[in-house]
């Protein structure tokens, strides 16, 4: 038997597909447009249902959370879908929102919002291109990122995912990141289908308007008219498909009122007609049942919207089944139901998947590697912005003889990292590779410095002794945000915790010059503690690269990394009214943009 056209790479993409779509049967067809968890499926039941895609969400690591096994878990279910009659290779998705974070191993690179404070274009294609490369090694061709929010209300608890509030900024660093993740060709070996998100107006929903228990803002209502949200937070998306998106997940939340999920308009009629949008949408976790109580006609609306791909993600055959029979009913135009595979095939045949859909295990040498390490400090280096520097306070000089070193982020990967670590929420202390910013100090200073270190500055009787004959020369104060990850992150008060208030205030009185590292996914009201503080860095979620904030501080490094966010002075400024911010005292407490350098 020759084989299909459909196979054959030379002929245009779109014969390709159509001679696929015309073999199809309808099952197939939903089959394609079925996205599953993986824990809630086999590989057989993917050959059975003919599943087009399967997704490890946050958390969703293999038993033995290796990279061996990631790979070999995406090999299963892709061998099970080539078993199939007509061998469609599947596509399996992840959220590597910085690095292939839910793998033990993989280099966790800093959470986008100090990738937006670094500016730097061609460092976020190098991460985009070195996470691609750990992706593709564990056989994963398709990444749900970047977020291209603009986020408005820092209060938001995805703020750290989004690169800046600024529409412009998120613009170019979010077209960066999808043309490093794609590389020049889509079907190259270590290329990785991006997903901007969440389209659209993510980050502009109004306060408590969350239909989500305890959500302040997060899947809320973004009440704007067209023209303000077009300009806020539609220019990104022009921009990414400019830079080759073919993958974009609608958004939980909802314009005035109607559902992105359910936005025909903004779905179909502006994205995929008016931007001429080639590829297919996929929709967000569990967003279709929110719809309406009535599966069917929430399925129905979904669709006809112009919804391509389901991230069902639990019960797929209860999907497949209502679709199918949605589709029998006339309730679903088959044509829409033809669009939508023929977007999801033409994707994946633009990705080489039908030709390279196991991954070998002979670039696993790529995940972790020295090269994206160095790649990650540098990052981490890059995204410090400096705040406060009194006295030339920074950089440290490394001949000090004491540094006091305190704070529940000092030695905490689980912190630097944040949300989307290992766990959908993160995790707490160090139980991944990297270095935490204690052992940076510990890795810069010789044996001639006395470093004393306790995370809540409860020092022993000898240290206290030292320190009662003479004050530390430095004392170094890491405090700031625990991990958290979507609306279980919305905060209506984000002053620093009073632990971290009274261990400033402890510190103060026994250092000579104290210095403050903030870690945290946002802004946070430091206006009371500034005047106790001579040097007031912000890390962000740095990641697993600790040392690259102590090569800053040690001048190794330039300070080079400006706000992408304005700073509130108190809780009552948000959210900022962007187009009329004072600046005196009513203003916000540092500009967007704002960043100090720290020449010696
Ligand atoms: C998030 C998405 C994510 C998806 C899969 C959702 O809760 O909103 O950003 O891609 O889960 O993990
Ligand atoms: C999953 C996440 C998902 C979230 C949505 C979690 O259980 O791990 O990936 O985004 O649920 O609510």
């Amino acid at each position: 038997m020759p084989s299909p056209k459909y196979l054959d790479v030379d002929l245009p993409i779109d014969e390709r597909v159509n001679d696929l779509l015309i073999s199809m049967t309808p099952e197939e067809k939903i089959g394609q447009m079925t996205q599953v968890e993986k824990n809630s499926i086999t590989p057989l039941e993917v050959a059975n249902y003919f599943v087009g895609s399967v997704l490890s969400g946050g958390g969703g690591y293999p038993i033995v959370n290796s990279p061996e096994a990631w790979l070999e878990m995406v090999n299963n279910f892709q061998e099970a879908a080539l078993r199939t009659r007509l061998a469609i290779p599947i596509l399996y998705g992840v959220d590597a929102i910085h690095g292939h974070s839910n793998m033990y191993g993989a280099v966790v690179f800093p959470h986008n919002v100090g990738l937006g404070a670094t500016r730097n274009e061609d460092l976020v294609e190098q991460i985009a291109n070195a996470t691609a490369e750990e992706l593709s090694a564990t056989g994963i061709y398709w990444n749900f990122a970047p977020t291209i929010a603009a986020p408005q209300d820092i209060r938001w608890g995805r703020t750290y995912e989004g690169l800046s509030e600024n529409t412009e900024l998120a613009a170019t660093l979010g077209s960066a990141y999808v043309r490093g993740s794609q590389g020049e060709r889509l079907d190259g070996t270590h290329s990785v289908l991006a997903t901007p998100k969440h389209y659209l107006g993510d980050g502009g929903t109004s306060w408590k308007t969350s239909q989500i228990e305890n959500f302040l803002l997060d899947q809320g209502d973004t009440r704007l008219d067209e023209a303000t949200l077009r300009k806020i937070h539609l220019p990104q998306y022009i921009s990414a498909i400019q830079a080759g998106a073919l993958s974009i997940m609608p958004s939980y939340s909802s314009w005035n009122g109607l559902k992105l999920t359910a936005h025909k308009y903004l779905l179909t009629d502006l994205l995929k007609t008016e931007l001429g949008f080639q590829g297919f949408l996929v929709s967000d976790w569990e967003a279709v049942p929110q719809l309406s109580p009535d599966y069917y006609l929430a399925v129905v609306l979904a669709i006809n919207a112009g919804m391509d791909m389901i991230m069902v993600p639990f019960d797929y055959k209860l999907f497949i089944s209502t679709l199918l029979k949605a589709v029998q009913l006339g309730d679903v135009p088959e044509m829409r139901i033809n669009d939508a595979v023929s977007r999801i095939l033409r994707v994946k045949m633009r990705l080489g998947l039908f030709e390279r859909p196991l991954a070998s295990p002979n670039f696993l040498s790529k995940v972790g590697s020295e090269a994206h390490r160095i790649l990650a400090r540098q990052a981490v280096s890059e995204s410090l912005v400096l705040l406060k520097n009194k006295s030339h306070t920074l950089p440290l000089s490394k001949a000090i003889e004491t540094i006091l070193v305190a704070g529940k982020g000092a030695d905490n990967l689980g912190m630097q990292c944040g949300g989307w670590t290992i766990e959908w929420m993160g995790i707490d202390g160090n139980q991944i590779p990297g270095t935490t910013i204690l052992q940076g100090l510990r890795n810069k200073l010789s044996a001639n410095t006395h470093i004393i270190y306790h995370p809540s500055a409860r020092f022993s009787e000898d240290e206290n002794r030292i320190l009662a004959l003479e004050k530390a020369d430095v004392g170094i104060a890491v405090v700031g945000e625990m991990p958290y990850a979507e609306g279980v992150g919305d905060r209506d008060d984000l002053s620093l915790s009073s632990d971290d208030v009274e261990l400033i205030r402890q510190l103060r009185p026994i250092c000579h010059r104290l210095v403050a590292i903030l870690i945290s996914g946002r802004p946070m009201i430091i206006t009371d503690v500034l005047p106790l503080i001579d040097a007031f860095v912000c890390a962000w979620l740095p990641g697993q690269e600790g040392e690259g904030i102590t090569d800053v501080l040690f001048g190794d490094k330039p300070f080079t990394g400006r706000l992408p966010y304005t700073w509130p002075r108190r809780m009552d400024q948000l959210p900022f009214d962007f187009e009329h911010l004072y600046s005196d005292e009513q203003g916000p407490l540092f500009p967007f943009g704002y960043g100090l350098t720290a020449d010696p």
